[in-house]
């Protein structure tokens, strides 16, 4: 585990998703923490510092306030209860048919209704109040993602001593593209009630500052990456998150690991293990992927009875259309992929549709001889990552998508467009006859680029960086 003593202090996190969630334990209610390294990292901060962390979640009694972690509380999560419309319309509505879509630049997808975005508003609003019955006028606030654009607008109002960090997770997307949302300039005053405004790359934090100029004619300081707006300056920047290697690391170092990896690859019963691993989410260009792997299946036959694609996609968003639909096209696809190539003995695509914790998800990466993560648009991408992290033996391959923020630190994967099927195919054929010296070389430096850049690097980047931004005022 990282040390973030020197920068803990009390601290107010502000997310869509809480970080503990209800669940029932010997049917008693308690709350556990919520799988994935972001998480983890920020609840150590929390804890090391204390403070409150504001969400949406179910609370089991009267409170909607609920002390972390229930066995040795260090801080304070306060619920907000969203109801089933707020769901509908704020969640899967605004948030994952609008803004998603729109910033992954899948714009015949996006659904600009007015009653997403009045319900957007309002769930903005509501998170506004709850914060307002918490927090102090000197207080330092961190807020997450694309759900809470308008926030820190809300917050802000007319007091300049909060500290107001926000950190946009996703990609931001180029003026042309961003430029087609009805509610552009609410949402970009909204984001400007912030301090610092964290991107994961420098393009991402360029086109923001493109949109502001472009959208509210704002005068922006492109170089040092500065907006002058309501008479505050605003910082902008890119901080790359990362994962937590060292944990990663050594849980695939663990014999046991080994093990339960051993036992994968005997149970795939093939010479070759392929391995893609993703949220079910159509920017994750699962489905192109297993076109590219009928592709490589007639292109290099070979290969038949020898390799094995193992899919692991986690259920997500079940309840919004387009996940339904992607989810159908996944499973007819699969299907006819198993149906055209499987023989008695062999099965090419195996499909695993849950979600796995860490320790199990590790032994899949170690498993492997070649990871293709290959989304269509992708913010960072932890899972390339992860795998990484998990290679403590220092060998396999990692097949990365140009288009996942990713592929600007883990030069040395194979980096391909995921569009096009013919490459994607030849890469898969050149990553299983690489030689074994040049798979060395080339993950050894890929851990390199994980461990540098890691998600305490992240973290304490990103609230250094705000802590800096307060004096400009
Ligand atoms: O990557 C963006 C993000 O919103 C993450 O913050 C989140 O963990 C992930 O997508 C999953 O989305 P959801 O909260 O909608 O399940």
């Amino acid at each position: 585990m990282g040390d973030l003593k020197d920068i803990a202090g009390p601290l107010t996190i502000i997310s869509n998703r809480a970080p503990y969630e209800l669940r029932k334990k010997a049917g008693k209610p308690t709350y556990e923490k919520t799988v994935g390294g972001l998480v983890s990292v920020l609840d150590e901060i929390m804890c090391q510092g204390g403070g409150t962390w504001v969400a949406w979640g179910e609370s089991a009694g009267a409170s909607d306030r609920v002390q972390v972690p229930v066995e040795n509380p260090k801080y304070s999560i306060k619920l907000i209860q969203l109801t089933d419309q707020e769901v509908r319309n704020y969640y899967q509505g605004f948030s994952n048919r609008i803004l998603w879509p729109l910033c992954h630049y899948f714009l015949d997808r996006c659904h600009f209704r007015t009653d997403y975005w009045k319900s957007y508003e309002m769930v903005n609003q509501k998170f506004a109040r709850a914060y307002a019955t918490e927090g102090r006028s000197d207080d330092c606030i961190w807020i997450h993602d694309f759900h809470l654009t308008l926030l820190p607008g809300l917050i802000r109002g007319e007091n300049r001593s909060l500290s107001i960090g926000f950190f946009w997770h996703i990609p931001f997307p180029s003026s042309p593209v961003f430029r087609v949302l009805p509610w552009r300039k609410e949402v970009l005053r909204g984001l400007l009630g912030s301090d610092l405004i964290g991107f994961q790359l420098d393009a991402h934090a360029d086109n923001f500052l493109q949109c502001v100029e472009d959208v509210l004619k704002v005068p922006v300081n492109r170089q040092e990456r500065l907006v002058e707006f309501q008479g505050r300056t605003i910082k902008v920047g890119s901080f790359p998150v990362g994962i937590d290697f060292e944990r990663w690391n050594s849980l695939a170092s663990n014999p046991t690991n080994h093990e339960k990896a051993q036992q994968i690859r005997k149970e795939v019963g093939g010479k070759y293990l392929l391995v893609g691993a993703d949220r079910l989410d159509y920017t994750k260009g699962i489905l192109e992927r297993l076109l590219a792997y009928e592709r490589f299946l007639e292109k290099y036959p070979e290969y038949h009875g020898n390799v094995c694609l193992m899919q692991i996609a986690v259920p997500s968003r079940t309840r919004v259309e387009e996940y339904m639909r992607l989810r159908r096209s996944i499973d007819e696809t699969i299907g006819r992929i198993s149906g055209r190539f499987s023989t008695r003995k062999w099965v090419p695509v195996r499909y695993l549709y849950k979600a796995f914790p860490t320790e199990e998800l590790v032994s899949y990466y170690s498993a492997a001889d070649v990871a293709m993560i290959t989304p269509l648009r992708d913010g960072m991408n932890l899972v390339a990552e992860e795998f990484v992290a998990s290679r403590a033996l220092e060998n396999g391959c990692l097949i990365l998508s140009e288009f996942a923020g990713a592929a600007g630190i883990l030069t040395d994967g194979s980096i391909v467009n995921p569009y096009d099927l013919d490459g994607l195919a030849d890469t898969i054929h050149e990553c299983l006859s690489m030689s074994e010296a040049e798979k060395q070389s080339r993950m050894r430096s890929l851990r390199k680029a994980v461990k540098a850049n890691d998600v305490y690097w992240w973290c304490r980047n990103f609230l250094q960086s705000l802590g800096t931004a307060r004096p400009l005022h």
